[in-house]
């Protein structure tokens, strides 16, 4: 039903050559959490600004998460700022509360975010593109305006994801004014946004925001994948809680895997122990952990895929042009 909804939106755009926006809402939409919706959003459709929030409960908490000392420092600072608020308050001080983080994807940034509202204690509002961009011209910026007119009601942790869907490069030359317009609406509410609402926008790619947006943001957080070592002590924290434990070493299993994001890392060892448990006995935790490490070297990625691409041109582009060909010649010619 929100498929086809949005779909039928899409086709819309597409058919008015809004064709940013459309695409821009496809991408948007894709990174909706699959999380189940609506229960919490109004269903009269009265616009009461809820329509484009998901409220979420948040499970993750700050403590659980693996996260690079600027970013565990930066998160400490930001709580503890909000909790002592009025002591700050008291020496003309606010709380920051916009904050941008950045990174690959599953590497803690939604995670992140959720531990924030964990930790404040406050609602979790994660933004749904698919009901706040609208067709008609100024239609988004009147959702917008709802949005945020029902969220400085009350303290609470909003969270754009994907945020380069809306708040990316205004000087696109297929812009169209209609976006340029969401945007510099957007960054006005932003700015406009009382202390105690945390805005937390997510990226996979900081580097296509525009400056003045990025320049919102009182805290900019880099989320890198991690390294061997970190995935190794991953890899232990997660392993030493299961009955078993495999012969292989963490540090082997770290090897083999090469890259992994902490997502992938946790889904590789979900699936170990699905095998696990699943082989009733069976299946002992080496054979299932052997399965595994082999289905993972054979595993698609997406960056993996471009990277293969581009050696492969690289690689068309290098090879040895044998002695006096017609090829040779021709290229002796040109750099002569
Ligand atoms: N830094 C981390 N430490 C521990 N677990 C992580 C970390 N990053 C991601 N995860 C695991 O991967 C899952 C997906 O991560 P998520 O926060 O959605 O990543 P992102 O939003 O950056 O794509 C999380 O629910 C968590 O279980
Ligand atoms: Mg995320």
């Amino acid at each position: 039903m929100l498929k086809s909804t949005t779909e039928a939106l899409m086709a819309d755009e597409r058919a008015k050559k809004h064709h940013v926006l459309a695409d821009r809402l496809q991408r948007a939409l894709s990174a909706v959490p699959v999380t189940p919706p609506a229960l919490t959003t109004s269903a009269t459709g009265g616009g009461t600004g809820r329509e484009a929030i998901i409220e979420i409960q948040p499970q993750m908490r700050l403590d659980d998460l693996l996260l690079p000392l600027p970013v565990r420092e930066n998160g400490r600072q930001l709580v503890e700022e909000h909790v002592r608020a009025d002591v700050l308050r008291a020496h003309g001080y606010e709380p920051r509360h916009r904050i941008l983080l950045s990174g690959p994807p599953g590497n803690g940034k939604t995670s992140f975010a959720e531990g924030v509202a964990e930790a404040l204690a406050l609602p979790f509002f994660v933004v749904r593109y698919d009901a706040l961009i609208g067709s008609y011209l100024g239609e988004t910026n009147a959702r917008l305006r709802k949005l945020f007119d029902y969220v400085r009601t009350q303290p609470s942790v909003l969270f754009f994801d994907e945020f380069d869907a809306i708040g990316k490069e205004r000087g696109d030359t297929h812009e169209t004014g209609e976006i340029k317009r969401v945007v510099s609406f957007l960054l006005m509410q932003l700015d406009q946004l009382p202390s105690y609402v945390v805005v937390i926008a997510a990226t996979n790619h900081a580097e296509l925001l525009d400056r003045a947006v990025w320049r919102r943001f009182q805290m900019r957080l880099a989320f890198p994948a991690p390294d061997r070592n970190q995935v190794e002590v991953f890899l232990d924290r997660i392993i030493s809680n299961w009955p078993e434990a495999p012969r292989l070493s963490v540090q082997k299993i770290a090897a083999k895997m090469e890259t992994a994001s902490y997502a992938e890392a946790l889904d590789f060892c979900q699936n170990v122990r699905r095998r696990n448990i699943l082989g009733l006995g069976e299946t002992g935790i080496d054979d299932a952990l052997e399965t595994e490490l082999d289905l993972w070297s054979a595993r698609v990625r997406p960056e993996r895929l471009n990277a293969e691409r581009s050696e492969q041109t690289a690689a068309v582009a290098e090879e040895p042009i044998p002695p006096g060909s017609a090829r040779r010649k021709a290229k002796e010619h040109r750099q002569a």
